[in-house]
């Protein structure tokens, strides 16, 4: 385990987790021993048939901006200019400013599969989770979104997967000044469950 982990336990990590975008982000490094720590997490996820199914794309300190621009040029590019606005091309290359890496996380179809996709899902799902704790734990602000062209064709065209392939989302990570808020909840928990007695 890395050293930085040491002392926060596992409820507060879940507790204090809280989506933080870019915006809120510094621009600070994260230094990639950190980066290659929350992928190793993310390695512990459960698999059903052992398939591992969880990919990462890293998009370093270096390329982030980059990719954040390509992501508006492809929002552009496949959006009706009847649909189109500045305001959310702006927003998709604002997401490149202060953040430090980009993680995109894919779920890899097996040849021959005899795992249902909806499993696979569900464990990469697990494996972005274990990130977004890790990433937690950590001190390090995280946000997993599937806005602009991420469930777009073309997006997986950009990064060359297959076609039962799957972007779950990409994963902005980066140092924020603002402490991590108090999270919310609509629905109450208790809602949420059924007990069988
Ligand atoms: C699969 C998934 C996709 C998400 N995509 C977006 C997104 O595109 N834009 C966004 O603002 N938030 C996105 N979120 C973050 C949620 O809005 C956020 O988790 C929710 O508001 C609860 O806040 P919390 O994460 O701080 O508990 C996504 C969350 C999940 C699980």
């Amino acid at each position: 385990m890395n050293h930085a982990m040491q002392g926060v336990d596992i409820t507060q990590a879940i507790r204090t987790r809280r989506t933080i975008k870019p915006e809120k982000m510094n621009g600070r490094i994260i230094p990639e021993d950190i980066i290659v720590d929350l992928l190793s997490q993310a390695d512990w996820a459960p698999t059903h048939g052992r398939t591992e199914p969880w990919r990462f794309v890293v998009i370093a300190p270096g390329r982030v901006k980059e990719f954040a621009t390509r992501h508006a040029g492809l929002y552009k590019q496949h959006t009706d200019p009847t649909s189109f606005t500045p305001e959310k091309f702006n927003k998709l290359v604002m997401l490149g400013e202060n953040t430090s890496h980009i993680i995109m996380a894919w779920m890899k179809r097996v040849p021959n599969h005899k795992v249902p996709a909806i499993e696979e899902i569900a464990a990469t799902s697990a494996a972005i989770q274990n990130i977004l704790l890790t990433a937690t734990a950590h001190g390090i602000a995280s946000f997993w979104s599937t806005g602009g062209l991420t469930h777009h064709p073309a997006m997986k065209e950009e990064f060359k997967l297959g076609e039962e392939d799957i972007i779950l989302g990409f994963i902005y990570l980066g140092y924020s000044d603002e402490p991590f808020k108090e999270g919310s909840r609509m629905i109450p928990l208790s809602e949420k469950i059924e007990w069988i007695r």
